[in-house]
């Protein structure tokens, strides 16, 4: 994997670095994502029937057993080097991370997170008082049609998974953060946009945003993507290839 050097030397002349991460950052740790073609959810399961409000109202057991899954899921992989990668980069730079993804991995390899845009699978709250939930989870050994979620002790309610599901607004302050962080930034800093299809807004609006502010944008992902003609340089590789080699080369 070679990483175009005005990429290296962008970074090298950075002093705060913003990270967007999709679940492209977390494919190689086994997490699947969204869109990619053959191996995407959305192309094995109908996101209108397991990722709106509507959909866990009609048919909890339903909604929650494919939630519990990639819980049990997310808790069964490990961090992958590309964000074993980032957590080393903010030990040379200053780095804030801003990621779409709803799993802890980020944190698992001892990065801060700035903002989790669409929530957390493991933030359990009641669907009707909203108070959150930590009681007992029974998480499914394979996947499974349908587990009937969890109780609310206050209410009765169904518990639901903490993830921010098509139709519903972002959490104010993984939006404030993020928004905040892309203001900081001046000419000269670096923005990485890590493994996201750039196609949900807002998040897929602050590559954008950034440049704005005359940051450099630079595109991790193997692919072509809807923001790729806006950053400034892109790297066609993956996470876990791309990043240790350019956190490698800042040393
Ligand atoms: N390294 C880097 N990028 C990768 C890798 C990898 N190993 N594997 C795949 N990718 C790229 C794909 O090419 C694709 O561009 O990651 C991107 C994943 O895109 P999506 O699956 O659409 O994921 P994301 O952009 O994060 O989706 C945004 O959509 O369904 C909602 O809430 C969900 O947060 C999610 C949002
Ligand atoms: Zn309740």
């Amino acid at each position: 994997m070679t990483i175009p050097d005005e990429v290296v030397d962008a970074v090298r002349g950075a002093r705060r670095v913003l990270v967007l991460s999709g679940a492209g950052m977390s494919a190689e740790s086994g997490v699947p994502t969204f869109r990619d073609a053959q191996t995407g959810l959305w192309e094995e399961f109908d996101p209108s029937q397991l990722a709106t409000a509507e959909a866990f109202r009609l048919d909890p057991p339903f909604v929650w057993a494919w939630y519990a899954w990639r819980m049990q899921l997310v808790r069964g992989v490990e961090p992958n080097d590309g964000h074993r990668a980032l957590a080393e980069l903010a030990g040379l730079r200053e780095v804030t991370i801003s990621t779409q993804n709803v799993d802890d991995l980020h944190e698992r390899a001892g990065s801060a997170v700035a903002a989790h845009l669409h929530g957390s699978i493991f933030a359990l709250r009641c669907s009707d008082c909203e108070t959150p939930y930590d009681g007992d989870v029974d998480l499914p050994a394979e996947p499974t049609e349908r587990i009937d979620p969890p109780t609310c002790p206050q209410c009765e309610g169904d518990v639901r998974p903490g993830v921010v599901w098509f139709g519903e607004v972002l959490p104010d302050d993984a939006v404030a953060a993020t928004e905040a962080a892309i203001e900081a930034l001046e000419p000269g800093d670096v923005v990485l946009v890590i493994g996201t299809s750039g196609i949900v807004y807002p998040a897929a609006g602050y590559p954008a945003m950034a440049r704005a502010e005359g940051a450099t944008v630079v595109e991790v992902n193997p692919v072509d993507t809807e923001i790729s003609d806006m950053c400034h340089h892109v790297v066609r590789g993956t996470a876990a290839q791309v990043l240790p080699e350019l956190v490698a080369a800042l040393q």
